[in-house]
């Protein structure tokens, strides 16, 4: 037994031993340089809640941009993002993750069509070990403690709503005898507000106005009423405001910029003095409006900046590195963009 052993260490093994060491780190080595000259496919699977919003096809637009710059950064990474449309639809935004996590897609972003439904969703990408980013629409905070590997990104709809009613703060301070058209020392508003659920539709309607009485301006609200984040519905809205109320409405409160030019449309549609109308967002033409004075102001909610956030934190998954240690990140989750006012 002995003798046995003491053979395991002859010159003659240790030869063997050494020459198989030697040939495996060259193949080692081999095949890491292969994948360095191979390209690698980095692929996102993009869920959004209906494509047909201004603010989300901001943030798609600059994604594709930032997905394209960092493959030429990187020169043997491709970016593979594929957009969904949820057309507003919970039940069909859930039949395309379900193909993505299918096809074992790298990394899911998503834009939830219901808030108040993304446990399920993140179950089944917890199973397949696919991180989920998502952004704009809110989970519910139980949902996102469900798993480490979940991310939102996004501003707080309360901050938003707290600059949109310091805009009408001052404006109302430094211009009284101008907005104050019945001189009662009240503000006459309408409040036209997002989708209902949305995060952003209840905190902005919220601390718009909570800014406001906080700094003991008195109020009255004319109306208020859902107009789904849309143009088209806000104008019609507001004509309806327009026929009960005329020339009573001192300022109008819109959740979001398409929807403050829809009241500009039906404003102008009545050629009627526009009143105070401020927007949150800061898309183009609403950038536009306040230039040619139809829009008084808007509270910027940060496009690019989300994009952005969302493309580095894609990248630093991909690479498998610990988010947490490269980006602040609030409550192990939460990557917040600020708001900011934009007037002229
Ligand atoms: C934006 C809206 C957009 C909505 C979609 C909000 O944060 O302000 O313009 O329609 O998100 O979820
Ligand atoms: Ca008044």
């Amino acid at each position: 037994m002995y003798q046995k052993m003491k053979n395991y260490y002859s010159p003659l093994f240790l030869k063997v031993i050494i020459c198989t060491l030697f040939l495996l780190s060259v193949s080692a080595c081999k095949s890491y340089n292969d994948s360095k000259l191979s390209t690698n496919t980095l692929r996102v699977g993009v869920a959004l809640y209906t494509q047909d919003d201004t603010f989300i096809a901001s943030i798609v637009q600059n994604l594709e941009k930032l997905a394209r710059e960092n493959e030429n950064d990187t020169k043997n990474l491709k970016i593979n993002l594929t957009i969904m449309d949820g057309r507003s639809n919970q039940t069909t935004q859930m039949d395309q993750i379900d193909q993505l996590i299918r096809r074992d897609y790298d990394i899911l972003c998503v834009n939830i069509v219901d808030r108040t439904a993304a446990s399920v969703l993140i179950d089944k990408a917890k199973e397949s070990n696919i991180p989920v980013i998502f952004f704009n629409r809110q989970p519910v905070a139980e949902d996102m403690e469900r798993w480490e590997n979940i991310y939102y990104v996004g501003s707080k709809g309360e901050e938003g709503g707290v600059l949109q009613g310091q805009i009408v703060l001052n404006a109302w301070l430094n211009n009284k005898s101008l907005y104050d058209k019945n001189n009662d020392n009240i503000i006459q508003y309408v409040m036209l507000e997002g989708e209902p659920g949305h995060q952003d539709a209840l905190l902005r309607t919220e601390y718009s106005v909570k800014t406001l009485t906080d700094n003991d301006i008195a109020v009255e609200k004319l109306s208020s009423d859902s107009a789904n984040w849309s143009r088209s519905q806000a104008a019609t809205k507001t004509s309806e405001w327009i026929n009960e109320f005329g020339k009573q409405i001192e300022v109008v409160f819109a959740n979001n910029d398409d929807m403050a030019l829809g009241a500009i449309d039906a404003f102008t549609e009545a050629q009627l003095d526009i009143p105070l109308i401020v927007g949150v967002d800061a898309i183009e033409p609403a950038l536009d409006a306040i230039k040619s004075g139809t829009l008084y102001g808007t509270v910027k909610n940060d496009a690019v900046g989300i994009s952005n956030n969302m493309m580095e934190l894609i990248l630093i998954l991909y690479n498998g590195d610990d988010p947490k240690d490269k980006m602040q990140i609030d409550d192990e989750h939460y990557l917040w963009l600020p708001y900011e006012i934009i007037t002229r």
